[in-house]
Formats: C-alpha cells, structure tokens, sequence
C-alpha cells in the first residue's frame, strides 16, 4: 500500500528518484496507447499550433526527460517545452488550435483554473481539446471526469461531452469540448 501510494503521488509530480523512474517505465508502456489514441481524436491538421508540441509539465524531472528525449525537434524548433503549472502557462492569449492531455487533470490543484488557462491560449473559434483518461488505478488520485467537465464549461467552453474507448484491456474516458470564444 506504501508503495502504491508512493508511486500514485509521483504520478501527479514525478521527480528524480527511484519511484519516478519507475513511474517514467509505466507511463511509456501504459500511456503510449492513451497519448497515441488522444492525437488521432484531436483532429490536428498542418500548420495546427497544438498543446503538446508545446509541452508544459510542472515537474523538473519530466521536462529535463521530455528534453532529452525530443533534443532534436526541440533544437529545430518543432516542439517548445515548458516548466510550468497548467493554470499559469507562459502562452501568448489565443495561439493554440488543439490541445490534449493524457491522465492529467486529476493532478492538478484547481481543475477551473487549469481549464480557463487552457481557454485564455486558445484560438478564437473551434480549438478543441481532448482529454484522455484511464480509470482510477492509484491511491491519491481523483478522477472525477464531471467535475473537470463543469470546470470546462464554466471556464467558457462548450460542446462538453465525454465518451468511453475501449483498448484491448483498457477501458479509457475522452473528453471533448469547444473554445467557441
Ligand atoms: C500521470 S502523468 C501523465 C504524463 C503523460 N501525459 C503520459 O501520458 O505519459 C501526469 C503528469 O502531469 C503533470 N502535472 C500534474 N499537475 C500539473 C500541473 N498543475 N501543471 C503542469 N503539469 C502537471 C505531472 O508532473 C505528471 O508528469
């Protein structure tokens, strides 16, 4: 139980340690399908500024992996990534067309401001964002879809909806919602 409720806490904030190592091994494996399943629901088109190709994670040990791990594109200029907390990005308002992320916002402190920063770097007109999650699997954390679905819409998005995909084993929740701005 230590351990799982070890691990559950270094998925919300990995750092340089044996356990976030070990969380860093799971999520290649695990969430590979999620990420990969989250990018062909978004829809993203060429010239699309999406963010993920602006990377944001608050933990030092994600960024510097996310780093090393995409040098090159980084390097040319493809992908930015930041350091940052979801709820103050370090984005111009309105320049992002898509944005998703994968088993996220049950980590973050304040799921309204989160999704209104999200909508504060968003494009005026149909930027969507998707949310991809997998159930409930460690202690610590609070997957609680409807209320990041009413932090949504109260932060001004609409067409909230949320499906349920199946992979193999793994029953996975999307949720989708619209910055009609
Ligand atoms: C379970 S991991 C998922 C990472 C990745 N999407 C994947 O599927 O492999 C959750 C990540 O969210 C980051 N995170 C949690 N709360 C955050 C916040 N408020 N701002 C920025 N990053 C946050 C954590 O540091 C962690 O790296």
């Amino acid at each position: 139980m230590i351990l799982l409720e070890k691990l559950g806490q270094q998925l919300g904030h990995p750092t340089r340690s044996v356990y976030g190592w070990l969380i860093t091994k799971f999520l290649k494996y695990h969430n590979k399908m999620l990420e990969e399943s989250a990018v062909s629901l978004s829809g993203i088109q060429p010239g699309d500024t999406v963010l993920e190709l602006i990377g944001v994670d608050y933990s030092k040990y994600m960024h510097k992996m996310a780093g090393d791990l995409l040098k090159e594109l980084v390097s040319n200029g493809k992908v930015s990534l930041y350091q940052c907390d979801v709820a103050a990005m370090p984005l111009a308002d309105n320049m992002v067309d898509k944005v998703f992320h994968c088993n996220c916002y049950y980590y973050w402190p304040d799921l309204r401001k989160g999704a209104a920063e999200i909508h504060r770097v968003m494009k005026p007109g149909e930027g969507r964002v998707v949310s991809f999650a997998s159930r409930r699997e460690f202690p610590g954390r609070s997957w609680q879809p409807e209320a990041y679905m009413a932090a949504l819409r109260a932060s001004g998005f609409n067409q909230v909806t949320m499906e349920d995909h199946q992979h193999r084993h793994i029953t996975c929740q999307a949720i989708y919602a619209t910055a009609d701005k």
